[in-house]
């Protein structure tokens, strides 16, 4: 067992304080009701995700917005996390031509988009595909009420060319988009206990009611699961998505033609089960400050973990559907064409170059977004090769 830190965290303001004792005493009741002890997904989710109270899901998420910047263009910290599509339009615009091939190839003019947060994505693909002669639909599904509601404000300029499901389709041609939604899905963690045995973590209270880890035996879905992918190390913590492997699971199901264009942090499994990725890569937001104690701060603080894309790629292929490119986000973003986007802006006009040009390179940049950040373009009826991926394409590494 293992109490969380508290000690070097930012201070919460009295309303977030007040919003995480109501979450905090809704997670202590969920682990009383069952029994004592709540797996780590199902506390995630409860964190995330429970209405009014879960990050997403209670005007908690401060996703930084681009039109708060630096004097180099670059969005300033207002928020828990930035994304790449909160960071330029440029972003989006890229994607756009990805997408418009994928449309173009299926003859189809229909983006669903999963877990849309501000709006930002859409928005920016929806005027790049636009730029390329393309009026398409957009379908978006949001598991967070109040982050659909966000996205309605902003998307209303397109009125009903953009429309929200409040189900998985039963079936859909077309493209579907999905940028750090894996990594925000509830994930378990194991740990290999002595004597080859995997144990499940999750959350129990102490004599004094805080939360604190405890690990069990894990059922034999999540022990086989794990054994299968990695071998046995004693002490060993680290996690496995299998709602994500789920989600994807249902998508060869329901995607009749078409392709997914999947964006997040992560890596194949040979270096996400790495011995030397001991401790895993569960990782907390709050208020710009990373960490990784999920116990604190619930109902106020994001908890992610980084995307296990050979497992993507294997319940991809489990359910019918084609590996088309697994890359890095830089050279996702160069071979769709960024480099002819960002040639349209004039170097002489040096400050307004400069705003534009810094959250390129943030992107772009190995040491931040990207070679840490992946896509994986998955689908079933596609023709030719996806430009994104043709060069560097990695899907051999999964
Ligand atoms: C980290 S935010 C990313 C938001 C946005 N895609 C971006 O890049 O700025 C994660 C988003 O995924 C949503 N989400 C999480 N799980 C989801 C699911 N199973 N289906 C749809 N949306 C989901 C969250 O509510 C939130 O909008």
């Amino acid at each position: 067992m293992q109490r969380s830190a508290t000690s070097s965290f930012p201070a919460l303001d009295s309303d977030s304080a007040q919003h995480s004792a109501r979450t905090a005493a809704h997670l202590r009741l969920a682990i009383q009701t069952a029994g004592g002890w709540l797996p780590f997904d199902q506390w995630m989710a409860q964190a995330l995700y429970a209405p009014g109270l879960g990050y997403y899901a209670a005007s908690a998420v401060k996703l930084a917005s681009s039109d708060a910047t630096d004097a180099r263009g670059t969005p300033i910290a207002l928020g828990d996390f930035v994304t790449a599509p909160e960071l330029t339009p440029l972003f989006g615009h890229t994607l756009a031509r990805q997408v418009a091939q994928i449309l173009n190839d299926t003859d189809t003019h229909t983006v669903l988009e999963f877990g849309a947060g501000s709006g930002a994505l859409a928005e920016s693909v929806l005027t790049g595909l636009d730029d390329l002669g393309i009026t398409a639909q957009y379908r978006i599904i949001e598991v967070s009420a109040d982050l659909r509601a966000r996205q309605q404000t902003r998307l209303a300029p397109y009125g009903e060319r953009v429309q929200w499901l409040d189900a998985l389709p039963d079936r859909f041609a077309g493209c579907v988009l999905a940028n750090e939604v894996l990594d925000a899905m509830p994930v378990s963690l194991f740990c290999w206990g002595d004597e080859a045995t995997v144990l499940e973590r999750g959350v129990a209270l102490d004599a004094n009611g805080e939360f604190t880890w405890e690990d069990r035996p894990a059922g034999p879905a999540l022990a086989n699961a794990v054994a299968a992918r990695m071998p046995g190390l004693p002490g060993y913590v680290s996690e496995i998505n299998l709602q994500a492997e789920a989600w994807m699971q249902a998508m060869g199901h329901w995607l009749t033609q078409g392709a997914a264009l999947l964006l997040d942090y992560g890596f194949p499994r040979s270096e996400y089960y790495h011995p030397q990725r001991a401790g895993g890569t569960l990782m907390c937001h709050l208020h710009h400050h990373a960490h990784a104690d999920p116990l604190i701060a619930p109902g106020v603080q994001d908890i992610t973990a980084h995307v296990d894309f050979t497992a993507m790629a294997d319940a991809a292929h489990e359910a019918g559907l084609q590996v088309l490119g697994y890359t890095s986000q830089a050279r996702f973003l160069m071979n769709a064409g960024l480099a002819e986007l960002l040639a349209q802006y004039d170097p002489a006009d040096a400050r307004r170059y400069a705003q534009v040009v810094a959250p390129v390179q943030k992107l772009l940049s190995e040491a931040e977004m990207g070679e840490l950040f992946k896509v994986l373009a998955v689908g079933r009826g596609i023709q030719t090769p996806l430009q994104g991926f043709k060069r560097a394409d990695r899907s051999a590494a999964l």
